[in-house]
């Protein structure tokens, strides 16, 4: 019998597999050396899904701390929609929005009361309504942060599920038959013991006050079969119809998708290769297929079965061999030491999408709310920029952190700011707007703030940056508008790495798609990287973006000089 894992831990695999622990394919490397025949290079065919997604841009907005439109010190929808021409002007195509529902903020608004109303802090419904729509009229699509796998102790479902006599919601969430019961050694982790009248413990998807959603046992405990359901289970079938009346109620009001947190973590205990989870998932897709067709959907959910369950995207952030690449300070790739190894990486995103089929596009994410901001360890903006052009030349639907376009810095706070523990504070801090008060986030005073803004001399800015051709904000506004320009860049363009060596500098890889064919070389290191490349490249090359790079044969061989902290982009013709 297969011990439950504690839940607390699969909520945080987010932190705790990229510290420690290894799937198998991230012991391997790809490792690649010789160019393709160019003839054969190809786009892929493309996975089911709005058009608008192949060649997407997405930015994230993080409610509380982007613009504050009412001086109370948190940023709000108004606020919002007070910035959209400012994100238009990124040439992205959607936003994402971090959770704006009613809650106790013990989790920042994950933690939801009430799945059906905006926040005060934030607005109303209408203002909701109105950020859809005015994002519409600016040709930008809106992703609401859809949480399924939990809600806040203060949700009435919840109060109902605590009461001791049965009602429609007893069996939402997961309970215990009894607070005593006798399986304490396998499944007390994660569950919570005392809490009210009703006799049981509650499973926590996250921190305790977030109780997980009942959606069933994937193997049930033959020991424990008085309490853990089958995901097929009526009053399950019935949570999961609300569940789809949340997405309706949020499309209806003129969303265009969500961006699943948790999403992988619904069904409990030994659900093999997420089969169960997977159909709580496609049910909600089939709905949103007939009803709101070309609805968008990513999902945090870190491997490929995501695509299996029908989400058009999903996130990488929380695997190893991707956080490595750049959140370690000493063997990150994307740092001029030069310590790093992109076969890791590239094992396991090849590995991915080989599994996956390429059935939808993973996001590689440079930066989110959970994450601590990209520049951590003192990054200048050459690093930011290879960073960057990593994320956009790659095959992937980019996000853009709020923040992360004029080179924001991570913050020293500590604070458990509504859950905003360790390193998450520091991340989330107020938009820099401008010079002068609260950097133009806010007009209150400054320590009704709901974090601090960055009060270094010289905070980057968006209206300083505005005005300076050789600002991060420049050059995120040309890399935006360079990507959209080739369709080799596209999420559905072919990628084929052409070196890629272990511990080796520089990555070099080919992106094909529409008439196109580009050749891509990073070097982050600090001194020039030079690639030995089997046979040699039968095109002509241009250099179309970044520095030129020295090019020689030797033999059979094409060697490839990168210089230090640069990137060449080659259009071959
Ligand atoms: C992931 C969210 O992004 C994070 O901010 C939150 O604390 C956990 N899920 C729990 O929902
Ligand atoms: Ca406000």
């Amino acid at each position: 019998m297969t011990p439950q894992k504690p839940l607390l831990m699969l909520a945080s695999l987010c932190m705790c597999t990229a510290a420690s622990g290894q799937r198998p394919e991230e012991q391997n490397y790809a490792q690649f050396a010789s160019f393709p025949a160019l003839g054969s290079l190809k786009a892929i065919e493309r996975p089911s899904g709005p058009d608008w997604m192949h060649n997407a841009v997405i930015y994230q907005i993080y409610p509380q701390t982007f613009f504050d439109s009412n001086g109370d010190g948190i940023g709000d929808i108004q606020g919002i929609i007070a910035k959209l021409d400012y994100v238009k002007s990124l040439g992205v195509d959607a936003i994402w929005v971090n959770p704006f529902f009613e809650s106790p903020f013990r989790d920042a608004g994950y933690d939801i009361s009430d799945y059906y109303s905006v926040a005060p802090r934030y607005g109303t419904n209408e203002d909701a309504k109105e950020l859809f729509a005015k994002a519409h009229e600016k040709g930008l699509k809106v992703l609401f942060d859809f949480v399924a796998s939990y809600t806040s102790i203060d949700h009435q479902w919840f109060k109902d599920s605590c009461e001791p006599a049965p009602n429609a919601h007893s069996n939402w969430y997961v309970w215990t038959n009894d607070t005593w019961f006798d399986g304490m050694d396998n499944y007390m982790a994660g569950f919570i013991q005392g809490y009210c009248l009703r006799n049981g413990n509650y499973l926590q998807n996250f921190f305790w006050s977030q109780p997980a959603l009942n959606f069933g046992y994937g193997n049930i405990d033959p020991q424990q079969s008085a309490w853990q359901l089958p995901p097929n289970h009526p009053e399950i079938m019935a949570l999961r119809e609300e569940m789809k009346n949340v997405v309706r109620f949020w499309m209806g009001m003129g969303a265009d998708g969500y961006r699943a947190d948790m999403a992988s973590t619904l069904v409990k205990r030994d659900d093999e290769d997420k089969k169960y989870t997977r159909a709580v998932w496609n049910d909600i897709r089939e709905m949103l297929n007939k009803e709101f067709p070309g609805t968008f959907t990513v999902a945090e959910w870190e491997d490929w079965t995501a695509a299996k369950g029908g989400f058009n995207s999903n996130f990488l952030h929380w695997r190893k061999p991707f956080y490595d690449l750049w959140f370690r300070n000493n063997d990150s790739y994307f740092l001029p030491a030069g310590k790093g190894d992109i076969t890791r990486f590239l094992a396991l995103y090849l590995d991915q999408r080989e599994k996956s089929g390429d059935a939808n596009y993973i996001s590689l994410t440079v930066g989110n709310h959970d994450l601590p901001r990209v520049n951590r360890w003192g990054r200048d903006k050459a690093d930011l920029e290879l960073i960057q052009v990593f994320a956009f030349t790659m095959p992937n639907i980019p996000f853009i952190y709020y923040g992360d376009e004029i080179g924001m810095r991570q913050l020293d706070f500590q604070s458990g700011k509504e859950g905003c523990y360790g390193t998450r504070a520091g991340g989330r801090t107020p938009m820099q707007w401008a010079g002068g008060a609260n950097l133009g986030f806010s007009s209150s005073a400054p320590d009704k703030l709901w974090l601090p803004v960055d009060d270094a001399a010289d905070a980057p800015t968006v209206a300083a940056q505005e005005k300076d051709p050789d600002s991060m904000l420049s050059f995120m506004r040309e890399l935006v508008a360079f990507r959209k320009a080739h369709p080799a860049l596209a999420a559905d363009g072919g990628f084929y790495p052409v070196y890629a060596q272990k511990d080796q500098y520089p990555f070099i890889f080919i992106r094909a798609g529409g008439d196109e064919k580009l050749l891509v070389a990073i070097n982050p290191s600090a001194t020039q990287a030079s690639a030995q490349i089997k046979g040699t490249l039968k095109a002509k090359r241009r250099l179309i973006k970044g520095s030129e790079c020295k090019w020689s044969e030797k033999g059979d061989n094409t060697i490839i000089s990168v210089p230090a902290r640069s990137y060449a982009i080659y259009s071959l013709e």
